[in-house]
């Protein structure tokens, strides 16, 4: 069964067209990786079935309900949430209080009242725990590495307990201890019944990781399988050679 549909989505912005007819589901339970060059129109896509975008064409039928209209606090409310490419932290806060102002629970009640409930807070501390942050509670953001923003992401994505988690490009600028990490919690979250659709350049993760892989290029789908499928796949092979080509 399929949680997440996207079917014949389109986006311009000026004259580019971003996302030009894209179309393919995220199975419940799978772990779903959004490949492509750079520009393919990955991030666009995120950010149109997150409804930080409004698509100009297209459908978005998330667990059941059309979703391409709903802004971005409806849609996770409806059990979706979402990293960014780069981290939306608010530097000068403390991670703990990040953890409810990126909470969709709190949202903008905790960016003007960042106390928080007992019971998130103690919500947030495991979810620190979790990612192996949780000795950082009380430290303010800027203080952290750029791996430990990173957790810190993952775990204030976490605090509206998602039934579908969009990463974008989690392995992005990471090192290799950090994304064996992250892989790991992915796998375990997995387990317990999340679904995932993951942006991601790093192969190795895709490969280890996505047990379905989407193939984007130039605002649309051109190849869709198993990650073993796509890896011999000659459409696929000569999108990434072109672009490097050209
Ligand atoms: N807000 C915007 N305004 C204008 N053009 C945009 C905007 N966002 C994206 N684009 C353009 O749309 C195309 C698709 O961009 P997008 O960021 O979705 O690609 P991507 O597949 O995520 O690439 P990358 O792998 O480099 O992150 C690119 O040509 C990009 O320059
Ligand atoms: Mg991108």
């Amino acid at each position: 069964m399929a949680l997440l549909e996207v079917h014949g989505l389109r986006k311009a912005f000026g004259g580019l067209q971003a996302v030009n007819g894209c179309t393919f589901n995220v199975e419940q339970g799978s772990i779903t990786a959004l490949i492509g060059p750079n520009g393919a129109g990955k991030t666009t896509v995120l950010n149109l079935i997150s409804g930080i975008l409004k698509p100009d064409k297209g459908r978005i039928v998330f667990d059941g309900h059309h979703i391409q209209r709903r802004p971005p606090h409806q849609i996770t409310h409806r059990g979706m949430n979402r990293t960014f490419q780069i981290s939306l932290n608010l530097e000068d806060m403390t991670v703990l209080e990040n953890m409810a102002v990126l909470s969709p629970v709190g949202g903008m009640r905790g960016l003007f009242r960042p106390d928080i409930s007992k019971a998130e807070r103690e919500r947030a501390l495991e979810l620190l725990a979790f990612v192996g942050i949780a000795h950082l509670a009380h430290e303010v953001t800027r203080n952290l590495s750029y791996g430990q923003k990173k957790l810190l992401d993952f775990a204030s994505l976490l605090m509206a307990d998602p039934k579908l988690i969009l990463l974008d490009e989690p392995a992005g600028g990471v090192n290799p201890a950090l994304l064996e990490k992250i892989i790991d919690r992915v796998r375990q979250l997995n387990d317990q019944g999340i679904t995932f659709l993951i942006v991601e350049h790093n192969m190795e993760m895709v490969m280890s990781t996505c047990n379905q892989v989407v193939v984007m290029a130039y605002g649309t789908v051109i190849a869709e399988g198993t990650p073993q499928s796509i890896q011999n796949n000659q459409t696929v092979l000569e999108a990434y050679l072109g672009k490097v080509a050209s």
